[in-house]
């Protein structure tokens, strides 16, 4: 039998409780072994849960406990998390977690100090929620240099798109909807403005790369500024707009952005609605492929967690290989990415015309006393100059 201690009783940790416990028999199979729950650390008490005599407040107990061969970390945030992963690794236990923030900021360190100790971090779960594609671009793709990442990172912001988008419902109301089903962040603003699909993106790339790339360094801009007529316009056009993390590889870096994007029904992340999240890679040799499902919640997200501790249980005398050394890889600037972008102004055509050249005008029912348009194609720093010279930009969002 593995005995094992969930750090933290909230979402994913009652959901990693819960799938073990669901899911007994086919696990044991799997693992080979029974995995048994022996420690929840919290800091609330849970009368009446059937785990209750479980739960423990103080980490060292879980740490100094030579039983314990596995920690799983479900609480998010860098920090404790940070000091109790390496605390676990030092103490000579495998290391499995769902946190994003910590895996974005120490994952090559932590990934380091498992090697050195022949044990294993595994973090499936901090992207993409249930979709296996953490393990894929690890073991699968590994024969391909991959030019372009991108996808649907955050579960919360592609529900709230959707919901605008389809109901016309308000931004605060979709928010509150998001928050009540468990998607969102403990503090959504990381949904919001994208630092959640930036972390996450920031960790694809690292394992795209197999170097440390930082998080801080990735243009990130968030949904806030969406509009309902925002949405009407790309209702006109055909399109649907959604926050979109990508890293494209670009001669030997990577550029890499997060920002909301309009897509069209060519795009296979057209069709991605709701909490689900996809990642659509583009690998030189095997060109395009794309891992799509439940992004977010509490049993997709714990599913993905309680793979990672099936997978430790089962190379537990040995380090599974995962290639993100901790030397940092130079990021190129965002504004090198060429696109189109879709702009709306109080502006005259020919003044648009004097800035921007020859453009798509775009018309959507009931909006008057401005101009939408679609430019051609152009760098971010070209963009940046026309839109000064322009000035009065209300909207802008990239086209994809
Ligand atoms: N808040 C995140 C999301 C949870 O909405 O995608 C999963 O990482």
């Amino acid at each position: 039998m593995v005995k094992i201690a969930v750090l933290g009783y909230g979402t994913i940790g009652s959901g990693v409780v819960e799938v073990l416990e669901k899911n007994r028999t086919v696990i044991t199979k799997r693992a080979g072994e029974e995995i048994a729950v022996k420690y929840i650390l919290d800091l609330r008490e849970f009368p009446g849960d059937p785990y209750e005599d479980r739960i423990v407040h103080d980490y060292e107990v879980i740490r100094k406990d030579p039983e314990i061969s596995v920690v799983v970390e479900a609480m998010g945030g860098v920090e404790p998390a940070f000091t109790f992963a390496k605390g676990a690794i030092l103490a000579g236990k495998h290391f499995a977690t769902s946190n994003k923030a910590l895996i974005a900021k120490h994952g090559a360190e932590l990934i380091a100090m498992a090697r050195e100790s022949g044990l294993n971090c595994l973090f499936g779960a901090s992207v993409g929620g249930g979709i296996p594609i953490i393990r894929p671009l690890n073991c699968c793709l590994t024969a391909d240099v991959i030019e372009e990442i991108s996808g649907i990172l955050n579960g919360t912001t592609n529900y709230m798109m959707t919901k605008m988008s389809e109901e016309g419902a308000d931004f605060d109301d979709v928010l509150k909807d998001a928050q009540q089903k468990g998607f969102a962040e403990a503090d959504p603003t990381a949904d919001i403005e994208g630092h959640d699909a930036c972390r996450k993106i920031a960790i694809l790339t690292s394992l795209v790369c197999g170097q440390q790339v930082d998080f801080e360094e990735i243009h990130t801009e968030g949904i806030t500024k969406i509009t309902a007529t925002d949405m009407k316009y790309a209702r006109a056009m055909g399109r649907k707009i959604r926050l979109l993390g990508a890293s494209y590889k670009t001669g030997d870096s990577y550029c890499a952005i997060v920002a909301p994007y309009m897509l069209d029904d060519t795009n296979p992340l057209y069709g991605v609605n709701g909490v689900f999240n996809a990642v659509f890679v583009r690998g030189n040799m095997l060109g395009d492929a794309m891992f799509y499902g439940s992004g977010a919640g509490k049993l997709p997200t714990a599913s993905a967690v309680v793979a990672d501790i099936i997978d430790i249980v089962r190379h537990k005398d040995e380090h599974i290989p995962l290639e993100w050394r901790p030397e940092k890889l130079d990021l190129l600037d965002y504004r090198q990415l060429s696109g189109r972008y879709f702009i709306r102004t109080a502006k005259s055509v020919s003044e648009i015309e004097k800035v921007f050249g020859s453009v798509s005008y775009v018309k959507a029912e009931g909006i008057v006393g401005e101009t939408a348009f679609v430019t051609d194609v152009m760098d971010g720093y070209a963009y940046e100059q026309a839109a000064e010279r322009l000035g009065g930009i209300l909207q802008c969002i990239r086209v994809k």
